[in-house]
C-alpha cells in the first residue's frame, strides 16, 4: 500500500493543486491532504473552511482523503504510515523553499521520500494568494479555482 501526504495551507485550494492531486491519485494507493492547521500566514479562511472547499472538491477521488494536522510533517506522515510527501513546483521560485523544506524533511525522516509534481504551465503563475487579491478586488477567478471555492468567495468579501 503506497500512501503519499500532499501537505500545505490550502488558503484556498486551487485549480494548480487539484492538477497535482489528480496526477498523484493515479501513482499512489492513497494520497492524503493534509491542511496545516495554524499556517505561519495568517490563513484568510478557517481550518473547517479549507477542509470543506478541499473535500468538495476532490469527491471524485476514491483513493484521495483529506484530513489536517498540526505539529511536525515528517511526524503525521510516520503517523499515516506515508513513504512520500508531495509538493508542486511552478517557477524557479519555488525552488529554494522547497529545496530547503525537502532536506529538512529528509534529515529527520530519511526513509520519507519528497516528490516533486511539476506545474502544468497551465497553472504555472497561479496562488492562492493571487486567487484572493482578484476576488478582493472584484476580477473573475472562475478558471482558477474549484466550483467550491468560487461559489465561498463569491458568498463573501475576502481581505476585508
Ligand atoms: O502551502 P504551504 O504554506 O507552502 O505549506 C507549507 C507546509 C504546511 C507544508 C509546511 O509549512 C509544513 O510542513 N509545516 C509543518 C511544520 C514542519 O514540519 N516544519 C519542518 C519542515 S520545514
Amino acid at each position: 500500500m503506497k500512501i503519499a501526504i500532499y501537505p500545505g495551507s490550502f488558503d484556498p485550494v486551487t485549480n494548480g493543486h487539484v492538477d497535482v492531486i489528480d496526477r498523484a491519485a493515479k501513482l499512489f494507493n492513497k494520497v492524503i491532504v493534509a491542511v496545516i492547521r495554524n499556517p505561519e500566514k495568517r490563513a484568510q479562511f478557517s481550518l473547517t473552511e479549507r477542509v470543506g472547499m478541499l473535500k468538495e472538491s476532490l469527491a471524485h477521488h476514491k483513493n484521495v482523503m483529506v484530513d489536517s494536522f498540526d505539529g511536525l510533517l515528517v511526524d503525521y506522515a510516520r503517523k499515516k504510515k506515508a513513504t512520500t510527501i508531495i509538493r508542486g513546483l511552478r517557477a524557479v521560485s519555488d525552488f529554494d523553499y522547497e529545496f530547503q523544506m525537502a532536506l529538512t524533511n529528509r534529515k529527520m525522516a530519511p526513509k520519507i521520500e519528497t516528490l516533486f509534481f511539476m506545474t502544468d504551465y497551465k497553472y504555472s503563475y497561479l496562488s492562492s494568494s493571487f486567487v484572493k487579491q482578484i476576488a478582493k478586488l472584484g476580477g473573475d477567478i472562475s478558471s482558477l479555482v474549484p466550483k467550491a471555492v468560487r461559489e465561498k468567495l463569491k458568498n463573501r468579501k475576502v481581505g476585508g
